[in-house]
This record gives C-alpha cells, structure tokens and sequence, in this order.
C-alpha cells in the first residue's frame, strides 16, 4: 500500500478511543503496520478489528507490561519505526480539593506511562533508518488553566521529556510533542455536550470551534513521516488560536 507511511511500523498508545484512534486511523489508511495499545481493551480490540491491525490490553503505567506488550508487538512488525503516546488522563479539580492519588496516577500514565513506552521501545527504534516520537501533551504544558495543576504539571513535564530526549536520542531518533486544545473526545465530553460551555471554549480561541480528532492526526502524521524530517524537539500547539494568547 502507498502512503506516506508506507513501510513504517508505528505503536499507538491510548489507541481505543479519540485521538490515538483517530491517528490509528489515518495512519493505517497512509500505509503503516501498527500496534496498537490501551488498558480499555474491549475498545482496543474493536479498533485493532477494525483496521486489520494488532491489539494489546496494557496499562502503560505498568512499565513490565508495557515491555512485554513493545516486545511482542517488535516480533510480530519486525521492528517499530515510530511511537504515538496518545494514552492519558485528565482530573480537572481546584488544587485545594486535588486527591494526591490523582496526582500520582496523572503523573503515572501521562509522564511515565510514555518514559515507559519510549524506553521499551528505544532498542527497536534505534534499529530503524528514521525513528519518530510523538507524544500528546496539551495546551496545559504551555499555559495555567484552573484546577489543572496536576494535569498541566504532567504535561509539561511530559513536553520536557520529549524535548530532552530529542537532544539524546538525534539524528536518527526524532522526538515531538502535539499541544491539542480542547478536541472533541470523551475526555472533553463533558464540556462539548454542554452548549453554553463549548460555546464558551469556542470563544476563546482564534479560529472560534473546537478541535476534531482529525485536526490532531493530520499533526501527527506530519511528525511521523518525512515531511518533518528537520524538525525534533517541538511542542506543535494544535489548538485554533489558544495557547499563543
Ligand atoms: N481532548 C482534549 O481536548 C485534549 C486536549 C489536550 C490533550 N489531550 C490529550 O490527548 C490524549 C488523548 O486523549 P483523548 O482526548 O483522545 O481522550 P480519550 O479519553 O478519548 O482517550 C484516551 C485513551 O487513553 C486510554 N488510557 C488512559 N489511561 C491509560 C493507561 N494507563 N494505559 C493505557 N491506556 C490508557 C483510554 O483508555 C482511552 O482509550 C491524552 O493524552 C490527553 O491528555 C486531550
């Protein structure tokens, strides 16, 4: 199959539902064998069905499941040219209200759930001609919204990660980050389905709408593919006009 993934070998965390789908989607239909990840594993297998494309049930939080889930989805690819860390949560609470447990577990899917992953994955990628990371973080790597300290906290950490291992792991490892806005998923769901909010979000931005998996995807395939292929080390705001303001 042509496409601008054709012959790469691809990992998708968070791959069961909104944007690690959406880009599960689009990368297949460009041309990439993948392997596919998430905890909810129902829904990872409807995608894996769907594409004709391997699924995993994994925790990435879980750093030996994850490394049996890299290593069983390197045998059956024949190694992996690329990483999407799409899996993460989000707990929205004023800081004084905040669990410390929420805390923790935003900081073990968001920030070490991908350190889990990428060092899993780092002999196979080391092994490919052009390796590609990217890793979801948001708007709330770059600017405080309230009740987000956990979360924005994780992200940025997650941003820093991906910049410091794109100094570590160039010139044959390339590593980016993807700021989404507000994107209509189910994280965002409870926003989007209420009219007056999502007018509210909408108004806030530059380009007056919300975000759509799709806007996401079409980022991240420009980071896994050679139409960015001098481009490491950023964080690509994907968020009509938001985090610049
Ligand atoms: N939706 C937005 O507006 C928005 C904005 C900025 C950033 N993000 C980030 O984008 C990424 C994708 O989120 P989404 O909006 O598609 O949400 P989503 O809830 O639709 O999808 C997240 C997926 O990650 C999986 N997941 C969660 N924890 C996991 C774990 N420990 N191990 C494996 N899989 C796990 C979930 O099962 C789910 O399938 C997340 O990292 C999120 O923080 C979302």
């Amino acid at each position: 199959m042509s496409g601008k993934l054709s012959g790469r070998r691809i990992l998708v965390t968070g791959a069961a539902s909104g944007m690690g789908a959406g880009i599960a989607r689009l990368f297949a239909a460009e041309g990439a064998a993948l392997a596919l990840l998430d905890r909810n594993g129902e829904g990872v297998a409807q995608v894996a069905r769907d594409l004709g494309q391997p699924g995993w049930t994994c925790d990435v939080a879980d750093r030996a499941g994850v490394g049996a889930v890299v290593a069983q989805a390197g045998d059956r690819l024949g190694g992996l040219d690329g990483l999407v860390n799409a899996a993460g949560i989000l707990d929205i609470t004023p800081f004084v209200d905040l669990d410390p447990a929420s805390w923790d577990r935003m900081f073990a899917v968001n920030v070490t759930g991908a350190f889990n992953v990428v060092k899993a994955a780092l002999p196979l990628l080391a092994e490919a001609q052009a390796a590609t990371i990217v890793n979801i973080a948001s708007v709330s790597a770059l600017m405080p919204m309230p009740g987000t300290a956990g979360y924005s906290a994780s992200k940025a950490a997650l941003a820093m990660f991906t910049k410091s291992i794109a100094m570590d792991l160039g010139p044959r490892i390339r590593a980016n980050s993807i700021c989404p806005g507000v994107i209509r998923t189910e994280m965002t769901r409870y926003l989007w389905e209420n009219p007056e909010h999502s007018a509210r979000a909408a108004e806030r931005v530059a380009l007056k709408r919300l975000g759509e998996v799709d806007h996401v995807a079409r980022a991240a395939l420009f980071l896994s593919c050679d139409d960015s292929a001098f481009t490491t080390g950023t964080e690509l705001p994907v968020d009509g006009g938001f985090s610049w303001r």
